[in-house]
C-alpha cells in the first residue's frame, strides 16, 4: 500500500529543495499532497507541485474545491506522515503555540500522525532563545526534528540552518516505513542518566559535567528498538527522548530511590548516571556565611547504586559505565566483578572526542565471558545503538 505523505513548505529560499524532495517522494511511489504557506508562494510556484506531486496543492484554509469534505481535516486525516519542510521560525513558533490561522498550521494541529520538522533559516534566528524554546516544546509534543545541516546560507552566513538534502530527508522517510526491528519489544529498560546535585545549602552544591547525552541517546535508541523505557534523569537540559518516560531527580539519594524501585520489573538496567560518591555530611538551612580563614567541608559516601543492585539482581542484565582518566582496563575489570555487572562500558574521559558534553564517544565494552571490544570514535546515538545491540546479543548467549 503507498504510503501518504503531507508536505508542508513554509516561506523560505529553501523551498526549491522542497520541490526535488517531492519528486523524489513520487519517484520511490510515495503519494504526496502539497500545503504552501502564502510566503512559500512567494518562492515557488504551486503549478510547480501541482505537476510534481500530481495532486492538487493546498493554500487557503477556506478554499473548499470538494464540498464532501473539510479539506484541512480531510488532508490531516489522510496522511500517514507529515513533514514540514523547510519549517521558517514563524511556523515553528505558531506550532509550538498551538496557532491555527492558515492551512498547515490548522491541518497540523488536526492531524494525529506523526510530524517532522526540518527547519532552515539563518544560523542566528535558529540560534535564538526563543526559537530554541519552541523546538523545544515541539519535542515534548512527540514532533520529530530533522535537524538542519551547517554550511553556506542563501543569507551570506555560514553555520547550521540549511535545510538538509532531499535525499536524507527521503532515506529517513523510508526507514521510517519499512519495518523496524523490535528486539527489545515487551522488555522492560531501566536507564540513568546525568549528573546529581547534592546540597550544601541553599545556594550552592556539588556537581559534575556529565551532560545526560549518552544515557538519553540510550533511551532513544532501547525506546527505538520497541523497548518499554524509564529513564531516571539527574538535572539535564536534553529534550525527552521519543516515548520514553522520563523521571527526574535531583540528588543521589534521590537517584537510589527511584532505581530501586523500578529495578524488580527492569529486564536491562544501564546505569549511565554519574552519580556523586560523596555529599556534604551537613546540609546548611542557611547560606554559609563568608568567614576569615578557610573553610573545611566535611563529605560523606553516598549509598553505592550499581553494588546494591549487583547484590538484588536476578533477571536484570545488568550495564555499568566506568569514566576513567587512568587505568582504564584495570579498574573496569575491578568494577565489573565488585559489582557483579553484566557488562562496564569504560571510556577515558581525557581523550578527545570523549569527553562528558561531546557529541562522540569512545568506548570499550567489558565483559566477564569475553574479550574487550573497543569501539571506535562515533556519534553517541550510534555509540548507543552498538551498546544496545552488544547487550541484545549477550542477554541472548546467557539465556
Ligand atoms: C528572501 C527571504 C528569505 C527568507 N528565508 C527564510 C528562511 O530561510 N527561514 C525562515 O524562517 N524565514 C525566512 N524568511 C522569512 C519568512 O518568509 C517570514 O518569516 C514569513 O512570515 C514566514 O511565513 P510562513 O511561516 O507562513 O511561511 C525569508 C524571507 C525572505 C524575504
Amino acid at each position: 500500500m503507498k504510503k501518504n505523505i503531507l508536505l508542508c513548505v513554509t516561506g523560505g529560499i529553501a523551498c526549491y529543495k522542497a520541490a526535488s524532495l517531492t519528486s523524489k517522494l513520487i519517484q520511490s511511489d510515495y503519494s504526496v499532497k502539497v500545503i504552501m504557506t502564502e510566503s512559500a508562494m512567494n518562492f515557488v510556484s504551486p503549478l510547480t507541485f501541482q505537476a510534481l506531486s500530481r495532486n492538487e496543492v493546498y493554500t487557503d484554509t477556506f478554499i473548499e474545491n470538494n464540498p464532501e469534505v473539510i479539506a484541512h481535516i480531510d488532508l490531516a486525516d489522510w496522511a500517514d506522515l507529515c513533514l514540514v519542510a523547510p519549517a521558517t521560525a514563524n511556523m515553528i513558533g505558531k506550532l509550538a503555540n498551538g496557532l491555527a490561522d492558515d492551512m498547515v498550521s490548522t491541518t497540523l494541529l488536526a492531524t494525529t500522525a506523526p510530524v517532522w520538522i526540518a527547519p532552515a533559516m539563518n544560523v542566528h534566528m535558529y540560534d535564538h532563545p526563543a526559537v530554541q524554546k519552541n523546538i523545544n516544546t515541539l519535542y515534548q509534543f512527540g514532533h520529530r526534528f530533522i535537524e538542519p545541516g551547517e554550511g553556506y546560507l542563501a543569507c551570506g552566513y555560514v553555520g547550521k540552518g540549511r535545510l538538509e538534502e532531499p535525499e536524507t530527508i527521503a532515506e529517513l522517510i523510508h526507514q521510517h516505513f519499512s519495518e523496524p526491528a523490535q528486539p527489545l519489544k515487551g522488555k522492560n529498560v531501566l536507564i540513568t542518566a546525568g549528573p546529581t546535585k547534592e546540597r550544601i545549602d541553599p545556594v550552592r552544591f556539588l556537581t559534575n559535567h556529565s551532560s545526560g547525552k549518552m544515557g538519553y541517546a540510550l533511551a532513544e535508541e532501547a525506546a527505538k528498538m520497541g523497548g518499554n523505557v524509564t529513564l531516571i534523569s539527574g538535572p539535564s537540559t536534553l529534550p525527552s527522548p521519543l516515548g520514553v518516560k522520563v523521571i527526574f531527580v535531583e540528588s543521589a539519594a534521590q537517584m537510589y530511590d527511584q532505581v530501586l524501585h523500578h529495578f524488580p520489573k527492569a529486564d536491562i538496567v544501564i546505569k549511565s548516571a554519574a552519580v556523586a560518591d560523596y555529599r556534604p555530611k551537613h546540609v546548611s538551612q542557611q547560606k554559609l556565611k563568608k568567614k576569615d580563614g578557610n573553610l573545611t567541608l566535611e563529605l560523606e559516601r553516598t549509598k553505592d547504586i550499581l553494588l546494591e543492585l549487583g547484590k538484588r539482581k536476578k533477571q536484570q542484565f545488568l550495564v555499568g559505565f566506568a569514566a576513567e582518566t587512568e587505568n582504564i582496563e584495570e579498574h573496569a575489570l575491578s568494577k565489573l566483578n565488585r559489582k557483579n555487572a553484566d557488562m562496564i562500558i569504560a571510556n577515558d574521559i581525557t581523550a578527545e572526542g570523549a569527553g562528558f558534553a561531546a557529541d562522540t564517544n569512545i568506548v570499550t565494552i567489558f565483559q566477564k565471558k569475553h574479550p574487550p571490544k573497543t569501539l571506535p570514535l562515533l556519534s553517541k546515538s550510534e555509540t548507543a545503538r552498538k551498546i544496545m545491540e552488544e547487550i541484545i546479543q549477550n542477554m541472548v548467549g546467557e539465556s
